[in-house]
């Protein structure tokens, strides 16, 4: 059996989209078939000509994005996101990492698999935007790599089950911009609660200034707090992406905070 790390954009999405720019384009070219009013017609046509311009733009996109993020494609930038923000990831004898939003459990395995001296836990919501997602799917996609250092519980980014400095290092990939309600400073405060003075963290998500806030400011603070170590480093400047392809798959602003606490 091989890992199925599904795909960002589901399949479910794209079925959705298809089915959707179909219905339109029929029920639009069905207006234009009708007796009607002529004005009532054009105002009527061409509105639901205008929603399937644009869900037809939208299923493009979905799959182009499907395509680039996709595992078995030939780009696989999901994969060279997950590995690259892995090899930030090092646990000593015995530690333990934790992977928060860990969807498939890509980035957890592939941490786990870099650091077989500990072991990793990843923590999913799971069953809300992305239903393809499952704990079972993180368990057998472990079990399909060969990996036994994982664990995976239903858990929240907001409030994560575990003491304060329980873990050797943290992760998380493209979670926390998913998350409303909830200043993004804070759930960064809330990973790296759980880690131990000493320990390691790399997180990667769309970091713009919108979404985020001040990071400069940020980093500033941790290193007032005593932070050893703490780097903002662009990954949509040709390190994970190009910035054309960033901006085309609204990935601008990705960013990977690293450091050591
Ligand atoms: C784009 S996916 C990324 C999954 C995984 N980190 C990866 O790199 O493949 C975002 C994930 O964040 C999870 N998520 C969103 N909000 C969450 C929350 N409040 N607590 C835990 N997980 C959350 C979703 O369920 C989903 O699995």
């Amino acid at each position: 059996m091989r890992a199925n790390y599904k795909n960002w954009v589901p399949n479910g999405m794209l079925r959705a989209l298809t089915a959707g720019t179909m219905i339109l384009g029929a029920g639009t070219a069905a207006l234009m078939c009708t007796k009607m009013n002529p004005n009532l017609k054009k105002a009527v046509a061409g509105a639901a000509g205008a929603g399937t311009l644009l869900c037809g733009a939208m299923t493009a996109w979905s799959f182009y994005a499907h395509g680039k993020f996709s595992y078995d494609g030939e780009r696989q930038l999901s994969k060279e996101i997950v590995e690259g923000t892995a090899k930030y990831i090092t646990l000593p004898a015995d530690g333990i990492g934790l992977d928060v939003g860990c969807g498939s459990g890509a980035l957890t395995i592939a941490c786990a698999m870099r650091n077989p001296q500990g072991r990793m836990i990843g923590i999913d919501r799971w069953g809300m935007e992305y239903a393809s997602f499952s704990q079972q799917l993180c368990e057998d996609n472990s079990d399909a790599e060969g990996v036994q250092n994982t664990e995976f519980r239903q858990g929240d980014a907001c409030r994560l089950d575990f003491p304060d400095a329980y873990f050797d290092a943290v992760t998380s990939n493209y979670v926390y911009h998913n998350i409303t309600g909830v200043s993004k400073q804070e759930l960064l405060r809330e990973t790296l609660r759980v880690l131990k003075k000493g320990g390691t963290f790399a997180i990667h998500d769309i970091m713009s200034k919108a979404r985020y806030g001040d990071m400069q400011q940020f980093i500033r603070e941790l290193y007032d707090e005593g932070y050893e170590e703490v780097k903002l480093i662009d990954t949509a400047n040709g390190m994970f992406m190009s910035k054309g392809e960033a901006k085309i798959l609204g990935l601008s602003g990705s960013s990977l905070l690293i450091g050591k606490k």
